[in-house]
């Protein structure tokens, strides 16, 4: 199957955009190669999706977001820039070798008024944020089998009007045709998302797509 994500034009397209609208300064590049240097896994979202996530907070107006799935603090950083100053991102991270670097990253970046890193499993760390609910925001990028149990929280914990987000939902052109679990998980997703009456439901075809739903 061709891979939609490398079509030539596509990548020379999304090359100009990223040159001409991402600016990823001296702190975005140092954290990638902080991660690489701590040997994390190369699988953050891209400039031109981090600067999406961040127009995305700044249209919507978001001031509490969730993120699930921290790594090294890349796509945090992007979303925690573009908060007001009175803003707040939790961020979710299991691993203690990854939160470590993050916890670095949002030192090095001045985030950590607005930052609040929450080691341990997403879930029972979405129990422990459940009480400062409505957010306005949860993105989602973790481990693929949970993301429905993640958008249940999404439809029980954001105001009306509020966005969930989640990473990869084309994982690479193969969520047409599913090859491993990981694929048939969010192609799941994307079905059950896009059926949801609970929310307003589109990919955006930017990237690796982000699958985005709107409270009503
Ligand atoms: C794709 S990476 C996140 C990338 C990050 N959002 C970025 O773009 O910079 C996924 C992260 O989710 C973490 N993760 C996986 N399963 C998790 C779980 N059940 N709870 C919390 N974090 C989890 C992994 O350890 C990994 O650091």
């Amino acid at each position: 199957m061709a891979d939609i994500l490398n079509d030539t034009l596509r990548t020379l397209l999304d090359s100009y955009v990223a040159e001409k609208f991402v600016n990823e300064d001296e702190v975005l590049q140092w954290i990638q190669t902080e991660a690489a240097r701590n040997e994390l896994p190369a699988i953050s979202v891209r400039g031109f999706e981090g600067r999406l996530l961040q127009m995305l907070v700044y249209i919507s107006g978001a001031k509490q977001i969730v993120e699930i799935g921290t790594l090294a603090g890349y796509s945090a950083v992007w979303l925690a820039r573009a908060l007001p100053a009175n803003g707040k991102l939790y961020t979710l991270e299991k691993s203690s070798k990854h939160a470590a670097v993050a916890r670095a990253t949002f030192d090095r970046a001045g985030l950590n008024r607005k930052v609040e890193l929450l080691e341990g499993d997403a879930l029972s760390s979405l129990a422990q944020l459940a009480p400062r609910n409505p957010f306005d925001m949860i993105f989602i990028d973790a481990d693929r089998p949970h993301y429905q149990d993640y958008l249940k929280w999404a439809a029980d914990n954001l105001r009306p009007g509020g966005m969930v987000a989640a990473h990869n939902a084309f994982r690479s052109g193969r969520v047409l045709a599913p090859e491993n679990d990981d694929d048939r998980f969010v192609a799941d997703f994307n079905a059950t998302l896009a059926t949801d009456k609970r929310f307003e439901t589109f990919v955006f075809a930017i990237g690796d797509g982000l699958a985005v739903g709107v409270r009503k």
